[in-house]
């Protein structure tokens, strides 16, 4: 029967974890090294600042990975077996799962991602378009531990974490979260993981991509302290920071940080901290990876076969790894 709505989970953070949250932002802000998990650039709008940041010249990931994703989708069907459960993990506006769906022909497609509205939004705009499949969102942030309902299939699992948000783990996070997704993959074709990773290349590229000429990067990161005035009714004004990408070459990583403009005092229920001019929040780290190191995670976490496909400039990966 033609489906009209996808099923929908959410695990929303109920009252006691969202103190905890909480809590948790305030401990980072008071830190001497003040940051912000990474996960606070999203939300409505911060959703929407990462799909534009996607269409802009200087960001080079999404538009190399979709070519990638051409070039590798019929040997990751034919080893994926018939119907596989498609799992996008971080699906955003779902278009590069859509994208396998003509060749992978999934008997269920599951989305996750933390942004719950948007997500409900582009899930039930992609079931019209696909009435014969199976959908389902799940609404989860699932940075430390990937929960998955019963209603997701066991068969011949897919897990599809595109866009290189694995690097924006620290490798030592990276190699639990992949170890978790092998521990989760099953079915008569063994499961596998397609995943995307962003490689080393030229940090005048990478600095480009990270802080673009019309400044929506920047937009995207001070959006986050909407976000936290949000959380923890703080009063951080947009104004008073600047948006800082670099790249930190021993480390491997580009980093994001906004920086006080003037000395500020931020105030919330219950607490304040002053920051002088100049000093930093830590917003973000993005990994990039040696395609011969990253394959080797890859193995650490407990795959066994690795294929990997890169673009002519060797800038980014797509990895199939089966178990
Ligand atoms: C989601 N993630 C892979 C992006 C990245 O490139 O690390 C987030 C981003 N931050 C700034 N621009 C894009």
């Amino acid at each position: 029967m033609p489906r009209t709505c996808p099923t929908f989970f959410s695990f929303p953070a109920d009252a006691p974890a969202q103190s905890a949250e909480a809590a948790a932002v305030i401990s980072g802000l008071m830190s001497e090294a003040p940051s912000v998990s990474p996960k606070y650039l999203y939300g409505p709008l911060g959703s929407r600042l990462f799909d534009a940041i996607t269409e802009l010249p200087e960001y080079y990931p999404t538009r190399t990975e979709r070519g990638l994703l051409e070039a590798c989708r019929d040997s990751v069907a034919r080893a994926a077996g018939p119907a596989p459960t498609l799992i996008d993990l971080g699906a955003g506006n779902c278009e590069k799962a859509r994208s396998l769906f003509d060749a992978l022909k999934p008997g269920q497609y599951v989305a996750v991602d933390i942004s719950v509205d948007f997500l409900r939004h582009t899930l039930s705009q992609l079931q019209r378009d696909f009435p014969e499949l199976e959908m389902l969102g799940i609404g989860a942030d699932f940075s430390s531990g990937l929960r998955l309902p019963d209603a997701v299939r066991r068969d011949n699992r897919l897990f599809f974490y595109p866009g290189s948000s694995i690097g924006n783990f620290t490798p030592e996070q990276a190699l639990t979260f992949l170890a978790g997704i092998r521990a989760q993959c099953a079915g008569a074709y063994g499961g596998g993981l397609l995943i995307g990773v962003d490689l080393i290349k030229p940090a005048t590229l990478l600095q480009a991509a990270y802080d673009d000429a019309l400044g929506v990067t920047a937009a995207f990161n001070l959006n986050l302290l909407n976000n936290l005035n949000a959380l923890i009714g703080s009063n951080f004004a947009m104004g008073d920071w600047r948006h800082v990408a670099l790249f930190n070459a021993s480390a491997s990583r580009i980093e994001m940080h906004l920086e006080a403009r003037r000395d500020i005092e931020v105030r919330w229920p219950g607490g304040a901290r002053s920051f002088r001019q100049g000093q930093r929040i830590h917003t973000e780290n993005s990994y990039k990876y040696a395609l011969a190191d990253f394959k080797s995670l890859l193995t650490q976490a407990g795959f066994g076969r690795i294929q990997a496909w890169t673009d002519a400039n060797d800038w980014f990966a797509l990895c199939h790894a089966t178990l």
